[in-house]
């Protein structure tokens, strides 16, 4: 165990005489909720925090009426800060009830220092703020929270730590995101994540590999291998290695039957990985390759380092090479300088590659980025025109992508019982399309062969012809 994981478990011994004290004083014990903003990776780290948590004492709940909330926050787009701020205004009320109540902060809105100056001048009763570069510090941070007085702040301006072997509290049995690499080099000149992620560090390969085999003794069966662009992982460690090799070798992890990956860039999308996808067995269907723009010009401002041509024949590459692969997308609308014609230029890529799914964002000016610079920024009223026709032709390919499928069997890893009616489960097929089919609760978990019968939008209703995954289907 290395020096810092010893540091901070003691810290957690710490804590939880704290926990223990504080449970006297309440005479139950006390609960806590991590409430994530924001992207997989942010989701990845609330599973760190709940796991401290946890182990420190406290019963984990999802409701905020509790006795320690943390909010794990997100700043790729405003309106992400802007929620983060009315959710808070909802806490102070609550802790006034409550006046043994903990609020914490943390994650990607808090490496901007506009944002601390706010939380400092305007919203004091928040008792502890950190950022991402020292969440493995957590638990001591928390023993700081119940010894001192006052507001604790500590944000650090970047690290190359990687802080192994903490606690996790994991949201689903079956599966698991696992961190690969922290931070992002690309500097496309919209995104605030290279400022509030960091550069780029990759974990050691025998680190994920041992981290996967535990989850899977523990009973995981489908990994997400998580990264802004794992495309580049591995580049720069003593031994280097490349994103498909490390896929090889998880592959070979006996139990594990699933394996899904995010994000990819374009730029770095390599032939090796191509060849890995088409060869293996238990890498899933999917692909999701941000496009941001369809227009050479406005990539090009963007500092994506690929033209329209370059995607399109990468896309298609992909296509051929994997036939059932389904390739979703992010696209940004509105970007300093967008004209109709460019946007006409994303509407053309949308058709040609027909996405299985794309996330359509409006563009969001971050502070500090050079986009937040550029003359030009688009009206808003060309946006909205500019946004909707994007969905629009977003939702057609989709529809007609997923339905392709109709009729097929496919296998379906049970991710739980149906929201909405009981009698259903809800599952994922490899692609990431969701099924709904009727069954008992006791398969959720498990990877069952399913009949595809009747595609409504964006997910099938179907049923059930195996409870085992046969090797003739999807
Ligand atoms: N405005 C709008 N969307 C953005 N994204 C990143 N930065 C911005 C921004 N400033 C989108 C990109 C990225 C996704 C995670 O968020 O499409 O792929
Ligand atoms: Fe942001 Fe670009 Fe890095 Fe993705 S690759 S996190 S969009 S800078």
């Amino acid at each position: 165990m290395c020096q810092e994981t010893e540091r901070q478990y003691y810290y957690m011994d710490r804590a939880r005489q704290h926990v223990q004290a504080l449970t006297q004083q309440l005479g139950r014990i006390p609960t806590c909720c991590v409430t994530t903003f924001g992207c997989q990776m942010n989701a990845r780290d609330s599973e760190k925090l709940a796991g401290i948590l946890r182990r420190v004492g406290y019963e984990v709940t999802e409701t905020e009426d509790a006795d320690f909330v943390i909010f794990n926050t997100c700043t790729v787009r405003d309106n992400a800060n802007q929620r983060v701020y009315g959710r808070l205004g909802e806490l102070k009320s609550r802790k006034k009830h409550n006046p043994a109540m903990k609020i914490a902060l943390c994650g990607c809105m808090m490496q901007e220092p506009a944002v601390i100056e706010k939380l400092r001048s305007s919203y004091r009763f928040v008792d502890l703020v950190f950022g991402t570069h020292n969440i493995f510090k957590f638990a001591e941070l928390l023993c700081r929270s119940f010894e001192e007085q006052g507001m604790i702040v500590d944000i650090w301006e970047d690290t190359d730590q990687i802080v192994e072997d903490l606690p996790v509290e994991r949201k689903y049995p079956f599966k698991s995101g696992i961190n690969i690499m922290f931070g992002c080099n690309n500097f496309c000149s919209y995104c605030i994540v290279p400022y509030v992620r960091g550069r780029e560090r990759s974990r050691e390969p025998m680190e994920i590999l041992r981290e996967i085999r535990q989850l899977v003794a523990e009973g995981v069966v489908e990994v997400m291998l998580l990264g802004q662009n794992v495309n580049s992982y591995g580049k720069n460690l003593e031994n280097p290695i490349s994103f498909a090799q490390l896929l090889r070798e998880v592959e070979q992890i006996e139990g594990l039957e699933r394996i899904r990956f995010m994000t990819s860039h374009p730029k770095d999308l390599s032939e090796e990985l191509i060849q890995v996808m088409k060869e293996s067995k238990k890498i899933c269907r999917h692909l999701h390759l941000p496009l941001q723009s369809g227009s050479t010009r406005i990539l090009e401002r963007m500092n994506r380092r690929y033209t329209k041509e370059q995607y399109l024949a990468l896309a298609e590459k992909i296509r051929r090479e994997i036939p059932d692969i389904a390739i979703t997308t992010d696209i940004i609308v509105g970007f300093p300088g967008e004209t109709m014609e460019d946007v006409e230029e994303t509407i053309d890529v949308i058709r040609r590659v027909k996405y299985d799914n794309a996330f359509t964002f409006i563009y969001s000016k971050r502070t500090g980025t050079p986009a937040a610079a550029m003359e030009n920024q688009v009206p808003q009223d060309q946006v909205k025109e500019g946004f909707d026709r994007v969905l629009k032709v977003v939702q057609d390919t989709a529809r007609e992508q997923v339905a392709r499928y109709q009729g097929q069997r496919a296998q379906v890893l049970v991710e739980e019982v149906n929201t909405q009616d009981e009698r259903l489960l809800t599952g994922r097929m490899s692609n990431n399309t969701l099924v709904h089919f009727p069954g008992p609760p006791e398969l959720v978990g498990r990877i069952v062969t399913v009949l595809l019968e009747e595609c409504q939008g964006f997910y099938y209703m179907g049923h059930m012809v195996s409870e085992k995954s046969l090797a003739k289907s999807l």
